[in-house]
């Protein structure tokens, strides 16, 4: 059984590689096969928007050009999967952004049927309370567009460099997720262990109260649901037809492509030629160059 760890930070023997690198400990106790990766090591270009993915039959255009492939099938060959990454500013840095964008792939060339629930699990340290409000976010989204069960979450507060070495709590914590993950995978049990939360989903806690101010959403999983108070207690109910139909589900995915993506395709051969000629007027409007900077522009 392989688990794999992947560290999404810049910053060397930090507190995500310290902490995902405890998980992978755990593992290793309970006889996983544990290897690690950090993302920054590789280059992942930014999605060009083009969706020759989608459209053209030849897949992602950049896929000779960097390691966003080459991740993913690493991803592909683990049992389990242990994923870090520091808070930044809110949430987690570009390169996990950079990463999901080009998950656009997946439309045309899904998972294979082997990442279905196959158990995950997030760790994020972060330095501030009340600074990780859509921390979470990203890695949960990007497993779930993956198929994967997120059997854990921990958001671990850990203040300076390298801090989680001397911080026994947020050890422990950490290798608990590398033993829960072994346990997931040896079980099949890939029900969630973390802290609950208010969709029954994706756990999150980012609920979005929509324009009618009656009806609440996960923004996450798309799921709408009401609010109520309860002795004091915030409730959302999610009737049983939403929770089946998230955003992830195979049928809502199924749905999505064959409804909303697919048909794009035609109607921009369509309107095309139409479009072509109403965007020559912005072409002469105000050329954009990239504008020389010079070192003291640089300050
Ligand atoms: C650019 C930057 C932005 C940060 N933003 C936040 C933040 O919004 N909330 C927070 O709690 N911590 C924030 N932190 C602190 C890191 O999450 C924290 O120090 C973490 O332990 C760093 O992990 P690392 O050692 O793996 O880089 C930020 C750190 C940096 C460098």
């Amino acid at each position: 059984m392989k688990v794999l760890g992947i560290v999404a930070s810049h910053r060397r023997l930090g507190n995500t590689e310290i902490l995902v690198k405890e998980a992978l400990m755990g593992a290793e106790e309970q006889g996983a096969e544990v290897e690690i990766m950090r993302w920054t090591d590789y280059e992942i270009l930014p999605c060009e928007g083009l969706a020759t993915c989608l459209f053209g039959g030849t897949g992602c255009k950049l896929k000779d050009k960097d390691d966003h492939h080459y991740l993913l099938q690493r991803m592909y060959q683990c049992d389990g999967l242990i994923f870090g990454a520091p808070c930044y500013l809110l949430e987690v840095p570009a390169i996990v952004k950079r990463f999901i964008d080009r998950l656009f792939v997946l439309m045309s060339s899904p998972p294979p049927p082997s990442m279905k629930r196959k158990p995950a699990a997030i760790i994020i340290p972060y330095a501030t309370r009340g600074w990780t409000s859509y921390a979470l976010l990203q890695p949960n989204l990007m497993l779930l567009e993956l198929g994967m069960a997120v059997i854990d979450r921990a958001l671990i507060h850990i203040q300076g460099m390298s801090e989680a070495t001397a911080d026994q709590r947020a050890l422990d914590r950490a290798r608990k997720i590398g033993v829960e993950v072994v346990t997931a995978v040896k079980t099949g049990d890939t029900t969630y262990r973390g802290e609950p939360g208010i969709c029954p989903v994706c756990h999150d806690r980012n609920i979005h109260i929509l324009k009618d101010d009656e009806t609440v959403e996960c923004g996450l999983c798309g799921i709408r649901g009401k609010l109520s108070i309860e002795k004091g207690k915030i409730k959302v109910n999610f009737p049983e037809e939403q929770v089946k139909w998230h955003r992830f589900s195979v049928e809502n995915i199924y749905r999505h492509f064959t409804y909303e993506i697919k048909p794009s395709k035609d109607y921009f051969v369509r309107t095309w030629p139409l479009l072509k000629e109403k965007r020559r007027e912005y072409r002469g409007y105000l050329h954009i160059d990239r504008e020389p900077v010079t070192s003291e522009g640089r300050g």
